[in-house]
């Protein structure tokens, strides 16, 4: 039975972009069965949900699930539940995807493109490993309530478990084994109880089972000073769900664009993973044609290699974006006046 894909293209430039990957997946000509959801925003005004129960289950019942964006100025008013951004958490929750591969890789054609000096970035390639089903997202309680007096209290509650700890750091030591074999654990041990717990989880891991790779605790803030000091000392930095949201902004920001970051959401072995590009809505250039592409075609890149059997083609679309970048298409976030279609299309032609 052919593989099963999900595109969820959500909305700002979820949709635009998602184009891009039909016409993508249209000259890659694979046996792959495709569907399309509404989802975020989109699926609130459609259907009165962010993600409604038909949409999870079909994400849950895919191999693999690729979604644009989700969120916007028009429903930042919604009640909390009712958010495009509560869709996402959701969708997260119920897939079940605990470990978020957020690569931020330099390409040699962009070391210009970044806001640190060329000679620091280039040849980058850092692998964060940001723990995406637990912590602060998920924690009980939480809320706001109205005190006696007068005032409010917001409550929000950061939480880890043993075994929500080894599964994610599995995953980091793991891809530390196939790529330079160090890893980062990125906390804040010296205020958090959740943190402290993270360190000696982490540790009792490493001792018990990847003793041969080097690992280093390092701490949330300082890591976040060192990623624009000195970024390449990096391979892969393994983190919590609040910490890796912030790391991995600035982790991009490094290779030049937001725009370039592909994502993957990943479970156990045999379920489906949800990929995502990491740029967001990007409500201000919504609708205008100009934006950046490769983030969603490096994400299916990525679903093809992990979720859908198909490491060849996805060797290739990687191979095709290089070569579009050497061929000097840039979209506005590049410095470039290149539109989202004509992006695609540079893409498209290195697939020839
Ligand atoms: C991300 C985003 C999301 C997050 C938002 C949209 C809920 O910032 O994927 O990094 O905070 O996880
Ligand atoms: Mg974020």
């Amino acid at each position: 039975m052919a593989k099963t894909l999900l595109l969820l293209p959500g909305d700002g430039i979820g949709p635009e972009v998602i184009a891009e990957v039909r016409r993508v997946l249209d000259a890659l000509a694979l046996p792959l069965s495709v569907s399309e959801a509404p989802f975020g925003g989109a699926a609130l005004d459609a259907e009165g949900v962010p993600i409604s129960d038909t949409t999870v289950r079909a994400a849950i019942a895919a191999d693999a699930v690729l979604m644009g964006a989700v969120g916007g100025p028009k429903w930042a008013s919604a009640p909390r539940d009712k958010r495009p951004e509560a869709g996402l958490l959701r969708l997260r929750k119920d897939m079940a995807v605990f470990a978020n591969l957020r690569p931020a890789l330099c390409f040699a054609a962009l070391a210009d493109a970044s806001p640190l000096k060329p000679d620091l970035v280039a040849g980058l390639d850092i692998m964060i490993v940001r723990e995406l089903t637990g912590g602060v997202y998920f924690g009980e309680p939480r809320g706001i309530e109205t005190l006696p007096g007068g005032g409010r209290r917001g409550v929000d509650t950061q939480v880890y478990t043993t075994a929500e700890i080894h599964r994610v750091a599995r995953v980091a030591f793991e891809l530390a084994r196939k790529r330079n074999n160090r890893v980062h654990s990125a906390e804040k041990s010296n205020v958090m109880e959740s943190g402290l717990l993270w360190r000696e989880e982490v540790t009792a891991l490493h001792k018990a089972e990847y003793a041969d790779v080097k690992l280093e605790h390092i701490l949330a803030d300082n890591c976040a000073m060192q990623l624009v000091k000195a970024p390449k000392q990096f391979d892969v930095i393994l983190t919590d769900n609040l910490f890796g949201d912030l790391l991995s902004d600035e982790a991009a920001m490094l290779t030049g664009s937001i725009g370039l970051l592909p994502s993957a959401a990943l479970g156990e072995a045999g379920r489906p993973g949800l990929y995502e590009p990491v740029h967001g809505s990007a409500p201000d250039i919504a609708g205008k044609g100009i934006a950046n592409p490769l983030a969603a075609l490096l994400s299916l890149a990525m679903a093809l290699r992990l979720s859908l059997g198909f490491a060849e083609a996805a060797d290739r679309l990687e191979t095709a974006v290089r070569a579009a970048l050497d061929a000097g298409a840039r979209t506005p976030d590049l410095g470039g006046a290149s539109t989202t279609h004509a992006m695609g299309d540079a893409v498209i032609a290195g697939l020839r």
